[in-house]
C-alpha cells in the first residue's frame, strides 16, 4: 500500500457541518463592516519578502522565526531569484496595494477589510496554527481625510463590539493602550537599554540579542525565567508625549461615550513593529493560552517606510479560526439539512426526479436527489438520516397523474400534492 498523504503539520480540513459557522462568521462580519462602510480588498497571498522585512519589522518573531520565505527561480536563469513569502499577515500587503493603486487619489479615508488566509511556521496547538485565517479591516488616508483621528481609533473598536455582539460572543475583554510616537520610543528604548543593561546576561539569547538590536521585542519574550525581569521594566505609559496622551485620552473619551467596555494594559506593545499610540487585544475566556482573539493599532508611518506618502492609518485582524470556536461554546455547529428529499422509484425515474428538482430548487427550495436504491422503505430511511422536511416520492403513477405523493417526515403524514402546487406547498410548511 501506498504511504498515506496527510494534510502538512499546522494545516486543516475544514469540514461540514464546522464551514457553516466559519460562513455564517464571515457574513456577520461582512454585514456589520457595511454598516460602517467599509469595503473588501483581497490582496495576494504570496508578496516579495522584503514588503514583510520592511513593515512587520526584521526583529520580530513573525519574520525572524515564522516566515514560509523561498527563493524564487521562475525568473530567467541569468536573473537573480526574488525572495517571495506566504504571507503572515494582511496589513502590510493593504498598505502596499494602496501605494501601488493610489489610493489616496480616491475620496475620503480608504475603509478596507479582508478575509483570507495567513502563514506562519509557529508551533501548532490548540488555536495556534500555521495556515490560519483572519477577518481584518484598515482605515488609511492622507492626513486631511482623518484618518489620524482618535474617532477612528473608536470607530474600529466600537464595530469590533458590535460584530462580538452580534455573533453573541460575550467575554471578552478589550485591552487597550498606547505605546506612543517613534520619539517617545527612542526615549523609551533608552529607558529600557538602561534598565536591562545591568540584568540582561541572565536573560534568554534572544532577550540578549534584542536588548541592543530593538529593546521593544523584549517585552515579547514567552520563557517564563524572563518574566520576573520583565514584569520590573519602566512601562511605555510614563515615556508618552503630550500629543500621544492626548490622543490616548480621545480615544478613551469616545469610547466610554459609545460604551464600550475596555481596561488599560500598559504592557501590551504587540509583536510587530510598525504600531504607534494606540494598540490593542481582545482577548476570551474559553480560548485557553492561545487567549488573543484579535488584535490591533495604530500604523501612522507605515506607508512611508514602504515608499508611500504619508497616509496614518489604523486597523485589526481577527483570529477567524479563534473567533469559530469562541462561537462553538455558544452555538454548536450545524449541517443545514435539504428541504426535499426526492426518491425515485426506479432508473426510469431519474430524469423526471431530476427535472422536477430543478423546478423545485429554482423556487428557492433545497433538494437533495434519491440514493439509487429505487425502494420506498430505504428511500425514507435515507431522507431521515439527512433530516429533509419532506420525502417525495416519484413512480409512474406519480407521473402519469400528474400527483405527486408527499411525505412529512417529522409527523410522517402523507399527501398527494398537484405537480404545479408543489414548490407553493413545500415553501409554506419549511
Ligand atoms: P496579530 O496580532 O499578529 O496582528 O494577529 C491577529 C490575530 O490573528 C491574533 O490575535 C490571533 O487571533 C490570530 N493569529 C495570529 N497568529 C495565529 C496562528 N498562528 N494561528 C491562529 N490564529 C492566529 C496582525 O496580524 C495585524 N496585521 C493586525 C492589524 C491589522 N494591525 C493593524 N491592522
Amino acid at each position: 500500500m501506498p504511504a498515506l498523504i496527510k494534510a502538512v503539520r499546522g494545516t486543516r480540513d475544514l469540514l461540514p457541518p464546522d464551514t457553516e459557522t466559519w460562513n455564517l462568521v464571515e457574513a456577520a462580519a461582512r454585514d456589520c463592516f457595511g454598516a460602517f462602510n467599509f469595503h473588501e480588498i483581497r490582496t495576494p497571498v504570496l508578496e516579495d519578502l522584503a514588503l514583510f522585512q520592511r513593515s512587520v519589522g526584521e526583529e520580530t518573531d513573525i519574520v525572524s522565526k515564522e516566515m514560509f520565505a523561498w527563493e524564487d527561480r521562475s525568473r530567467a536563469e541569468s536573473e537573480k531569484g526574488q525572495w517571495l513569502a506566504l504571507r503572515p499577515e494582511n496589513t502590510a500587503g493593504v498598505v502596499r496595494a494602496y501605494i501601488e493603486h493610489k489610493l489616496w487619489e480616491r475620496a475620503g479615508v480608504q475603509k478596507l477589510y479582508y478575509i483570507g488566509p495567513q502563514f506562519r511556521r509557529e508551533r501548532p496547538q490548540k488555536g495556534r496554527y500555521r495556515q490560519f485565517y483572519q477577518i481584518g479591516a484598515e482605515i488609511i488616508g492622507p492626513p486631511a481625510s482623518g484618518s489620524e483621528s482618535p474617532a477612528r481609533d473608536a470607530e474600529v473598536l466600537e464595530m469590533l463590539a458590535t460584530l462580538l455582539e452580534r455573533l453573541g460572543i460575550q467575554n471578552w475583554t478589550l485591552e487597550l493602550n498606547s505605546v506612543g510616537c517613534p520619539e517617545d520610543r527612542v526615549r523609551y528604548n533608552q529607558a529600557l537599554r538602561d534598565a536591562l543593561a545591568p540584568v540582561v546576561n541572565q536573560m534568554c539569547g534572544d532577550c540578549q540579542r534584542r536588548a541592543v538590536t530593538n529593546p521593544l521585542r523584549v517585552l515579547d519574550c514567552k520563557v517564563p525565567a524572563d518574566q520576573p525581569i520583565i514584569e520590573k521594566l519602566p512601562r511605555i505609559s510614563d515615556y508618552l508625549d503630550e500629543p500621544c496622551r492626548e490622543h490616548f485620552y480621545e480615544v478613551q473619551r469616545i469610547l466610554k461615550a459609545l460604551a464600550v467596555p475596555y481596561t488599560i494594559n500598559s504592557r501590551l506593545v504587540r509583536g510587530l513593529d510598525y504600531y504607534v499610540r494606540t494598540v490593542f487585544e481582545f482577548t476570551h475566556g474559553a480560548l485557553g493560552a492561545q487567549n488573543a482573539i484579535l488584535g490591533g493599532g495604530r500604523y501612522d508611518g507605515l506607508s512611508e517606510a514602504l515608499g508611500g506618502p504619508r497616509a496614518p492609518g489604523i486597523g485589526f485582524a481577527i483570529g477567524e479560526d479563534r473567533l469559530v470556536m469562541a462561537l462553538a461554546e455558544v452555538r454548536p455547529a450545524e449541517t443545514a439539512a435539504p428541504d426535499v428529499y426526492i426518491a425515485a422509484m426506479g432508473a426510469g425515474m431519474n430524469a423526471e426526479a431530476a427535472r422536477l428538482g430543478r423546478e423545485l430548487r429554482h423556487s428557492g427550495i433545497t433538494v437533495e436527489l434519491g440514493d439509487e436504491s429505487f425502494r420506498l422503505k430505504k428511500s425514507l430511511e435515507t431522507a431521515s438520516k439527512l433530516g429533509a422536511r419532506f420525502a417525495v416520492i416519484l413512480g409512474e403513477n406519480e407521473i402519469q397523474s400528474g400527483q405527486i405523493a408527499v411525505k412529512n417526515l417529522a409527523t410522517g403524514e402523507q399527501q398527494a400534492v398537484a405537480r404545479a402546487e408543489l414548490p407553493g406547498r413545500i415553501r409554506q410548511n419549511r
